[in-house]
């Protein structure tokens, strides 16, 4: 039997939405990448003027905020669309005011109640690829296939700041790879649903391994 949802988890810029897009797309799957939802909560509290460390206030934006996450209108690198109160956030939520609070906001025990139930609703249909933190783990642990990909805090802060300098954007490599490392420690170190991989994952490092190389990996897994 082949597996109908895939999961990939790994640490921050490890190639997990790049490779888990194109698997989706290989296989005519739905791509969805879990982190955004927690991107597009912080963003909102950011626009709130909400307190990230009060909790509270955060994890109430997180159970009133309809995160809509639609299939990409334009063609300018997305994944998808991301719109909350009826603004295109897309971008808005990979800004660095967004990864510099987002591990604290993913920490909070609301706000993983909250996104990780629409995360499985989602998961539980099927023809999913879902790249995340704790997907094989907890979100869909049923998953068939499970992947856990890594990479070196250098490797992962260099493609974070080709990614920036591609969309035209300023980038300082030493403070991306400081931010990187920073949040590995508060995505691993935390209570709830800490990143690791699954007990039945397949762990592949990508530091020598290009897109492709990575792809076709998780297609001879899948097949
Ligand atoms: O993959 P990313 O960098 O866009 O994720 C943003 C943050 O969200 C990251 O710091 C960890 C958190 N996250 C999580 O806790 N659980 C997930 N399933 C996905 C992301």
């Amino acid at each position: 039997m082949t597996p109908n949802t895939i999961a990939i988890d790994g640490p921050a810029a490890s190639g997990k939405s790049t490779v888990g897009a194109k698997v989706a797309d290989a296989l005519d799957y739905i791509f969805f990448d879990t982190g955004i939802m927690y991107r597009a909560i912080t963003w909102t509290a950011i626009q709130h003027g909400v307190d990230i460390s009060d909790e509270d206030a955060v994890s109430k934006i997180a159970e009133k905020t309809p995160i809509d996450i639609q299939p990409p209108t334009k063609a300018d690198g997305r994944s998808s669309d991301v719109i909350v109160e009826k603004e295109d956030i897309t971008w808005a939520c990979r800004k660095p005011a967004v990864d510099t609070n987002v591990s604290t906001v993913a920490a909070y025990a609301g706000v993983r109640a909250a996104l990780s139930q629409q995360q499985r609703r989602i998961g539980l249909r099927g023809n999913v690829v879902m790249v995340g933190r704790d997907i094989g783990t907890v979100v869909m642990p049923e998953a068939k296939l499970k992947i856990y990909l890594d990479a070196s805090a250098e490797e992962r802060a260099q493609r974070r700041y080709d990614e920036v300098i591609a969309r035209g954007e300023q980038a300082n490599y030493a403070e991306i790879l400081t931010k990187v490392k920073e949040r590995d420690h508060v995505d691993s170190t935390r209570d709830l649903a800490p990143l690791r991989s699954a007990e039945d994952a397949i762990i592949l490092n990508s530091d020598n391994l290009d897109i492709q190389q990575v792809f076709e990996k998780i297609m001879a897994l899948y097949k």
